[in-house]
């Protein structure tokens, strides 16, 4: 019988172990428990709780809809009883995306991330979750844009009727708080112009243009501004529905073996590439890095999670680390260079502000040359759409 479910996934950096690197597993238990009461007594359906790296990952399903005060006050009760422990274990950061008393030197975490959809499940009902570390959610644009948009990667939106009509894209200006939902394939150039500035303009959710239902949807939303820019790049969560009238298992993992390159990595400010990994290998430690990806993916059954297969712990995954490897010997090389260290008004971590206010001083004029406006300046003028 099909049945309206809500699958929530809520995410935050509660305690690194060790320094911003794994998860301790009594966090994982501590969350668990809180999780396996709310089953108990009818709030959820079903839970997976696991981790990317250093966040912890509440998978959840019922039927309250989204942003339902009960789910999130559960999740929130989750990360508070791993904090916890985290800060019994004296783990790093602990209780970081809930308001940290142990500074970790990074102004970001003013909350969990989320990601939710409520759909009828279908008479099987094919998911994929994917979860990112020492990323943001801008590492989305490009594999979402090929899954339900690019006719080389999603074959079925060539051959199968089901998918020929195409996708729509809810896009989110972060910085400007607006929004604007684009229909490919005819507005496909339109869209590029957006996802080509992941730090600004992120893929929300994607729905089916033949039926109207949703068919992914991402954390987007707990990016962090002050002052009219990011603070803090969250490490990103994304849900996929497949097969059927949505892209096949497959064609929603291909766009990962290419490990294109994100922000986040080192102090969240650096690019480098995104490396498909299984649950057991995101473990970042290579300069708090290279950016990683987990996809765990279940079927529904009346909302119980069937799974997880760990969908990248698969040998036709290796040539993509490797590249991702190749590519992040290559950015490391670059120091404290761009385009490996990211443009200044991207950056989390900047000293640069302490430092021009300390040799604004010695900063001179310099003779007969008034100071032009710099391209970056002007080009941002002309981006003002208020
Ligand atoms: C990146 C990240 C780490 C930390 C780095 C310094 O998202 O979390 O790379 O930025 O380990 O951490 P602090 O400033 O806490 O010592
Ligand atoms: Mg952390
Ligand atoms: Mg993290």
């Amino acid at each position: 019988m099909a049945r309206d479910i809500t699958l929530s996934v809520i995410k935050a950096d509660v305690g690194g172990w060790v320094g911003h690197s794994a998860m301790h597993p009594d966090l994982e238990a501590a969350a668990r428990e809180v999780l396996e009461g709310a089953r108990a007594r009818g709030l959820l359906i079903d839970y997976h709780v696991t981790h990317c790296g250093d966040d912890l990952e509440l998978i959840m399903t019922h039927d309250r809809g989204v942003e339902s005060p009960d789910v999130h006050g559960t999740a929130w009760e989750a990360f508070e009883k791993a904090t916890e422990v985290a800060r019994q274990l004296k783990l790093y950061g602990a209780g970081q995306d809930l308001l940290s008393d142990a500074f970790s030197g990074n102004v970001k975490g003013m909350g969990p991330g989320v990601a939710e959809m409520a759909f009828v499940e279908r008479k099987s009902e094919a998911v994929i979750v994917f979860m990112g570390d020492k990323t943001s959610p801008g590492a989305w644009n490009l594999p979402l844009f090929k899954i339900f948009a690019d006719p080389f990667n999603t074959a079925g939106l060539v051959i199968s009727p089901t998918l020929h009509e195409g996708f729509r894209f809810e896009v989110h200006d972060v910085l400007k708080h607006k929004r604007i939902t684009l229909s490919c394939p005819e507005e496909m150039y339109d869209l590029l112009m957006f996802l080509g500035a992941p730090a600004r303009f992120n893929i929300k959710a994607v729905y089916s243009k033949a039926t109207g239902e949703i068919a992914a949807v991402s954390s987007t939303e707990r990016l962090s501004l002050m002052a009219g820019r990011y603070v803090g790049k969250d490490d990103p969560v994304c849900v996929v529905r497949c097969q059927s009238q949505f892209p096949a298992v497959g064609e929603v993992l291909e766009p990962f073996a290419f490990p294109h390159i994100v922000e986040g990595w080192m102090r969240g400010s650096h690019h480098g590439p995104l490396m498909p990994v299984s649950a057991r290998e995101a473990r970042p430690s290579r300069f708090d890095g290279p950016p990683r990806v987990v996809a765990l993916g279940f079927q529904l059954a009346d909302g119980r999670l069937i799974g997880p297969v760990d969908m990248f712990d698969d040998p036709s995954f290796d040539e993509a680390r490797r590249q991702a490897n190749l590519i992040a010997e290559y950015l490391r090389r670059h120091g404290p260079f761009e385009p490996h260290r990211l443009p200044l008004e991207e950056m989390e971590y900047t000293t640069m502000p302490e430092l021009m206010g300390r040799l604004a001083e010695r900063m001179e004029e310099m003779d007969g040359q008034r100071a032009a406006p710099s391209a970056t300046v002007r080009q941002d003028e002309e981006m003002e759409v208020d």
